[in-house]
């Protein structure tokens, strides 16, 4: 596995690949990587022959200075894991690298990231698609691989790469769940034992959201049985809940006319878990 800190290095390094044909697929991440990370490299080595992850944490995406220090980073062991995995490249730059003294450049869907999420997140997805514009621009991926966990950020880079023309081919992958269906997430060891088995109640009510829909159900109908799930739990405070149109996020209702995509998040103590799924008509 090749591991690259420089911009100049890692070009260099797929270069060969690139004039042999060899398909490229990227998986972005910000590290301290988990299985829903491995998920996401394993959908890319099934459609590339050559997978390049970048590991970065990208400060124009944090809102507050101490979030981005709090971020978790072992670069060790997530190397070890992607060795592992058998990842051919690693993109490891400095906040310098990648955003050069005097940068003034900003890349922004301007309706998608400002709602829903974007509104509890000022410029949050600005962040995102400002450092994943310029990772495609360094990679230059034939394909990159997402996670639909974070499915606004999904929107918010399909939306990007269709309006600029970028060759790129976006994925998305399923969100990975543990045993009893919790997303997984670097966050969820943080639990005290009593929220972990509390923050089921997630994934259960999504599937509370899609039995009432199989039933005829509207989108009021859904999105109250979710929250009723949710809010019945004594230990779950229910954040936020977004139930839209599945690709351009619009706000729906009454019966279901398109696939329904539901967001929810929840505080369980101090840590903010979220969930997903789209509910087909
Ligand atoms: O999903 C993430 O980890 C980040 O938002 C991403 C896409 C790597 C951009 O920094």
């Amino acid at each position: 596995m090749k591991i690259h800190r420089s911009i100049k290095d890692l070009r260099e390094g797929l270069r060969e690949w690139r004039m042999a044909g060899e398909r490229i697929g990227f998986v972005p991440t910000m590290g301290f990587l988990h299985e829903g990370h491995m998920s996401l490299v394993r959908r890319a080595q099934s459609g590339a022959k050559r997978v390049v992850v970048s590991i970065f944490v990208n400060p124009t995406q944090f809102g507050q200075a101490g979030d981005l220090e709090a971020y978790p980073r072992d670069e060790a062991r997530d190397l070890a894991l992607l060795e592992a995995a058998g990842v051919d490249a690693v993109f490891l730059p400095q906040a310098g690298e990648i955003y050069p003294q005097g940068d003034e450049t900003i890349v922004e869907t301007t309706r998608l990231a400002n709602i829903l999420h974007g509104q509890v997140r000022p410029g949050h997805f600005r962040g995102v698609t400002s450092v994943v514009a310029r990772l495609f621009n360094i990679v230059q991926p034939d394909m990159a691989v997402f996670g639909e966990k974070d499915y606004q950020q999904l929107q918010v880079i399909r939306r990007m790469v269709r309006d600029l023309h970028m060759p790129v081919e976006i994925l998305g992958a399923p969100t990975v769940r543990e045993a009893d269906g919790l997303a997984m997430s670097s966050r969820n060891v943080r639990l005290c034992p009593e929220d972990r088995a509390a923050a089921v109640v997630l994934s259960q009510a999504l599937s509370v959201g899609e039995a009432v829909a199989a039933k005829g159900a509207g989108v009021e109908a859904i999105r109250a049985a979710i929250a009723a799930k949710i809010e019945a739990e004594p230990r779950a405070t229910l954040m936020g809940l977004d139930a839209v149109h599945h690709s351009d996020l619009t706000e729906m209702s009454g019966p279901l006319s398109a696939p329904l995509a539901v967001m929810v998040s929840a505080q369980f103590s101090d840590i903010l878990l979220i969930d997903q799924r789209v509910i087909q008509p």
